[in-house]
């Protein structure tokens, strides 16, 4: 091979590589780290919502709902969620539907980047519906978080104990989508009745999925 095309290739290689990561790799809006409504108003008006207007979501409000669950908050790492000896077991996927500028697709959230990672694209909010005993929240919302934990990470440190400690996390989390969701005008709701092996084949994930959460405008 000659310089000219070595160089040719180089150019080819390089033009595939962006492309392959603009494709799948995009960059959430930078949160909000102060609001306009109190932690005691979203307290006080916390709900479980499972009808939503068929308006879409903006990337500006999945971004916020995204950090409030995970969000990177100090240099060391810290997270919006505390963690049982900062062992970080959830993971968090996202299957949009209805999301502006948003591909519909199942994404994974990437929080030391604030970026959404394609998994798969496509609309996959029946099939997510059918794993969920058919509840139309999920079928409806134009966004759905899923909370998956591998429970290894914790495990590793704390035995046994380390899954009590996992399943006591979510919680955490999930709270945090709801009081996150009622400061930007936004219902969900924290579902746990699902088949487990048909949304894990859903997500083509190894993690198990302990929460699945809609979210929509109220
Ligand atoms: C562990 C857990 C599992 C739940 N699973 C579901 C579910 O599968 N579907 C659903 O619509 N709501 C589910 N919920 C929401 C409860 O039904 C709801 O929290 C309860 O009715 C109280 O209402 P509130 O959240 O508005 O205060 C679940 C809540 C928890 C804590």
């Amino acid at each position: 091979m000659n310089c000219t095309s070595k160089i040719l290739l180089i150019f080819v290689l390089l033009a595939v590589s962006t492309t392959a990561e603009n494709k799948t790799s995009i960059q959430l809006p930078s949160p909000e780290t102060t609001g306009k409504v109190s932690v005691e108003e979203t307290l006080a008006k916390r709900r479980s919502i499972r009808n939503y207007q068929s308006t879409s979501l903006s990337m500006k409000d999945l971004g916020q709902l995204l950090w409030s669950a995970q969000g990177i908050t100090a240099k060391w790492g810290g997270r919006t969620a505390p963690s049982a000896g900062t062992t970080y077991p959830l993971e968090l996927y996202v299957v949009a539907g209805n999301v502006e500028s948003l591909e519909a697709g199942l994404y994974r959230y990437v929080p030391v980047s604030h970026k959404l990672n394609m998994v798969s694209k496509g609309d996959i909010r029946d099939k997510l519906s059918i794993a969920c005993l058919g509840q139309q929240s999920v079928r409806k919302a134009p966004v759905t978080i899923i909370i998956a934990a591998d429970f290894s990470r914790t495990k590793k440190r704390y035995g046994e104990r380390g899954i009590i400690y996992v399943y006591i996390e979510v919680g955490h989390v999930g709270e945090n989508i709801y009081l996150q969701s009622e400061s930007l005008g936004l219902g969900t709701v924290a579902i746990g009745a699902f088949n487990e092996k048909l949304l894990k084949e859903l997500l083509k994930i190894n993690e198990e999925p302990l929460y699945v959460m809609p979210v929509g405008k109220k």
